[in-house]
């Protein structure tokens, strides 16, 4: 077991690079298993991440041979026999729900772990379920499971989404390339990870519009073929490291970052105070000496995203009065608001909304991350916080960010990765 100890006070300064979208290269493998023909090959990919080990250990469980170097990943799924998703690498990932949608297209039979609940909230797949079954999939659930079958051929139908799901975007959109006719989703998530897919599955010979849009059409085709492509840019990452520059007064380029996936979060950090430049290569981020508060609500992509719902607490907590903070995407993402207050934060608590008051000074102290981007959060509170803080629950932070902590020193944080020894507090002693 580690943890990160991070002390406060330090500017950020420097040239940090955005790797691959986990939250796009997911769905990209899972959409592999689609390619009856050829090979595909990924660059840019975050191939540190562990869930991307997850998702690629799951294509080798249904005997796709997958290959894995440096930030490129090769799948041949031309013959695979097993149609089964193990429960030990779904447990780990939610995310495994989306080979759902490429097995029923590709075998017409799935068995796939029904994806546990985690830190923010349960996590249901009714929307995938619906989309799918509107497209003549039938399924059985029962025993933690849920079973597919296709039992003549998937057709094109008309599917509306209650929620504009990512994930059931994802696998509708996936099984829907494969089926007999044409089908629309309206009320689509629109994130830009939904149109790395649609372009990803266009070069495979998919016939998909509107991607990006509520509204989706997908004309099915015969089968679908490898094609060699390179995943965007991790949106959520530069968003984290953004922050980081604005709460220490820092001065931060973040190179490849595309600036058109993350409006919401320049215009809000600009309505800060903060300087944002939106270069043609990346972002430049300057923290101004005083920050001012702001009320944020995440929302479905173009909104604000609610997984920089915890990050952006944190230039709140610096900011020069008092924020709102509304979360209506999980039903329960507030885990890190009683971390925060274990550093002296004031933030309180009426159901969706956190009242946050800033300029509060914060104190270093053990800390625990409940979910990867509350992981994340909690390091950049240690940041700007008084003294040392020790983060634990490093699982987490290593699912969605590929060496958070040489990035932040390469920046010029004091900040360190080390074992967690058996006893901290005889430790703790030393660090004084
Ligand atoms: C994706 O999760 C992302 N994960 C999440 O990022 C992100 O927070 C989320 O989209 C929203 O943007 C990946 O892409 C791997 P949803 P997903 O289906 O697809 C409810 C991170 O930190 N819902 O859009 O699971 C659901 O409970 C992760 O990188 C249903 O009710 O999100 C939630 O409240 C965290 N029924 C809301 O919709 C369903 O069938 C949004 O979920 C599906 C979802």
């Amino acid at each position: 077991m580690e943890k990160i100890m991070v002390t406060g006070g330090s500017k950020l300064q420097g040239t940090v690079k955005a790797h691959g979208s986990k939250n796009a290269i997911l769905p990209l493998i899972s959409a592999s298993i689609l390619a009856s023909r050829n090979q595909v090959s990924i660059r840019n990919v975050p191939t540190g991440l562990e869930d991307v080990t997850t998702i690629t250990q799951l294509l080798q469980s249904l005997g796709i041979h997958v290959d894995m170097s440096d930030d490129m990943v090769t799948i041949h799924a031309e013959k695979f026999d097993s149609t089964e998703a193990p429960y030990e690498l779904v447990c780990k990932m939610r995310a495994s729900v989306t080979v759902l949608g490429p097995l029923l297209a590709r075998k017409k039979y799935a068995r796939v772990p029904l994806p546990g609940g985690c830190a923010i909230g349960s996590r249901p797949i009714d929307q995938h379920l619906k989309g799918l079954e509107a497209l003549g999939a039938e399924f059985k659930i029962g025993h933690g499971y849920v079973e597919g079958f296709v039992p003549t051929q998937l057709r094109g139908n008309n599917v509306y989404l209650d929620i504009p799901s990512v994930g059931a975007t994802q696998n509708i959109l996936m099984a829907a390339t494969l089926a007999k006719g044409v089908t629309t989703i309206v009320n689509a998530a629109c994130e830009p990870e939904i149109q790395d897919l649609a372009n990803f599955l266009n070069q495979m010979g998919a016939r998909i519009e509107g991607a990006g849009t509520p509204f989706i059409t997908i004309e099915g085709v015969d089968f679908l073929r490898g094609t060699d492509y390179s995943v965007i840019p991790d949106r959520i990452e530069v968003g984290t490291y953004m922050i980081a520059a604005a709460i220490t007064r820092g001065d931060v380029f973040i190179e490849q970052a595309k600036s058109k996936h993350l409006t919401s979060l320049i215009v809000k950090m600009r309505e800060m105070g903060v300087t944002v430049l939106e270069c043609e290569n990346g972002i430049h981020v300057s923290g101004p000496d005083e920050i001012k508060p702001i009320d944020i609500k995440t929302l479905p992509y173009p909104g604000f995203p609610t997984d920089l719902q915890s990050p952006i607490m944190v230039l709140q907590l610096a900011a020069n009065g008092t924020s709102m903070l509304t979360e209506t995407v999980f039903e329960d993402r507030f885990m890190h608001v009683e971390e925060f207050r274990r550093m002296g934060a004031n933030i309180k608590i009426n159901g969706q909304t956190a009242l946050i008051e800033g300029n509060h000074p914060l104190s270093g102290t053990q800390v625990m991350a409940t979910d990867l981007r509350a992981g994340a959060a909690l390091v950049l509170a240690g940041l700007i916080a008084e003294g040392t803080t020790e983060v634990r629950e490093l699982r987490h932070i290593d699912r969605g960010y590929i060496d958070l902590v040489g990035n932040l020193k390469s920046l010029g944080a004091k900040i360190e990765r080390t074992k967690l020894e058996s006893n901290p507090f005889l430790q703790q002693e030393s660090l004084s």
